[in-house]
């Protein structure tokens, strides 16, 4: 029986989803990791990392010089929806350009591409969305994201995968997604304020992280909706993670998005269907409470401050 484990490329490693990946993964790849501003450290044996600002042609070379990939989960991107509004040159760099050039990459390489997607580009009136539905963005960020889709299938590099998603998780940075802000603010006891009006359909990174596993060692190709099996607003989800970590649920007041004074346009019903995909994975989606008992559960094995220690 052939062992040899796959080499897989992972951009965008210092990131929520790229974070975890590194710090998972190597227990079943061979992992090239990329960061730019960041570096990585207490890395085990099979990872070589490197440091690159991938929008420069040149750190394709670096990637050359590892040797040959059998596959590319591109993660890096400018995930900042007010900075992709005011800076949308900025946000088509890094999120199409960018992409585009790891899908002529993982071609030249025969490489299977995971690009990384979003519920994002779907304009938010009548979700959930299946893989089917036309996607229609409202913001620059959706937009950069959408093309980028638009760009890798236009190459028709035959194993590509695109996975629509939505996760929240610990992360190496010192950053908080939503749910990592919520629970840091409800800690504090201070009030918060959650729309029931924005539906999403968000899972735990390390499930995500699973079906990732799952894309690449089945080969599973063409665009995928890898997220929660059922949906829920933020206020729904806000009242969930602070019942599951015992915190006050009085501290949250709902409200609707348009009270609300966000700058940028934001989709309202960002679920998606996961139908057909489930079809396809043997890996289950789990619901949004399965995703936040896990997420307790990491809480008390300590695995916040583990991952940490990556950067
Ligand atoms: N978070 C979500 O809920 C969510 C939802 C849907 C889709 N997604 C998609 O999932 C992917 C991962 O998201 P995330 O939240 O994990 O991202 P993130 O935490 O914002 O991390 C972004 C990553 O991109 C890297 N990066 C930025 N500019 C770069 C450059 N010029 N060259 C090389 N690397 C660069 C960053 O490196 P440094 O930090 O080292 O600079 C960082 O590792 C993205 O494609 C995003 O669009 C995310």
């Amino acid at each position: 029986m052939n062992t040899k484990k796959k080499r897989v490329l992972i951009t965008g490693a210092s990131g929520l989803l790229g974070g975890n990946l590194v710090f998972v993964a190597p227990q079943h790849w061979d992992i090239i990791a990329v960061t730019y501003r960041h570096t990585l450290h207490n890395i085990p044996k099979n990872i070589i990392a490197h440091t690159l600002d991938l929008r420069d042609e040149k750190s394709m070379h670096a990637l050359r010089a590892d040797g040959a990939f059998d596959a590319i989960i591109h993660a890096a991107a400018l995930t900042n929806v007010d900075q992709c509004e005011q800076e949308p040159l900025v946000a088509r760099d890094l999120n199409t350009t960018i992409a585009e050039r790891m899908a002529l990459f993982a071609r030249e390489q025969d490489a299977h591409l995971v690009q990384i997607s979003t519920d994002h580009i779907f304009n938010g009136v009548t979700g959930p969305y299946y893989v089917t539905d036309a996607p229609t963005p409202i913001n620059e960020y959706a937009r950069s994201k959408l093309e980028a889709e638009r760009c890798i299938t236009a190459l028709a590099h035959t194993k590509t995968t695109i996975v629509r998603t939505n996760f929240f998780g610990y992360n190496v940075q010192e950053k908080n997604d939503l749910a990592g802000w919520m629970l840091q603010e409800l800690a504090q006891e201070n009030p918060i304020r959650l729309f029931t009006d924005v539906l999403f359909s968000p899972l735990l990174v390390n499930r995500l992280i699973a079906i990732l596993i799952e894309i690449i060692d089945q080969r599973i190709y063409g665009t995928q909706h890898v997220a929660a099996r059922d949906g829920c607003s933020k206020y729904e989800f806000g009242m969930m993670l602070a019942d599951a970590f015992a915190c006050d649920t009085a501290l949250i007041t709902p409200i609707s998005i348009d009270e609300s004074e966000l700058a940028v346009a934001r989709p309202k019903d960002m679920r998606l269907n996961i139908d057909a995909s489930a079809q396809i994975l043997e890996t289950q989606m789990p619901t949004i409470a399965e995703s936040i008992e896990y997420y307790r559960q990491l809480e008390c094995a300590s695995y916040a401050s583990l991952i940490k220690k990556l950067l």
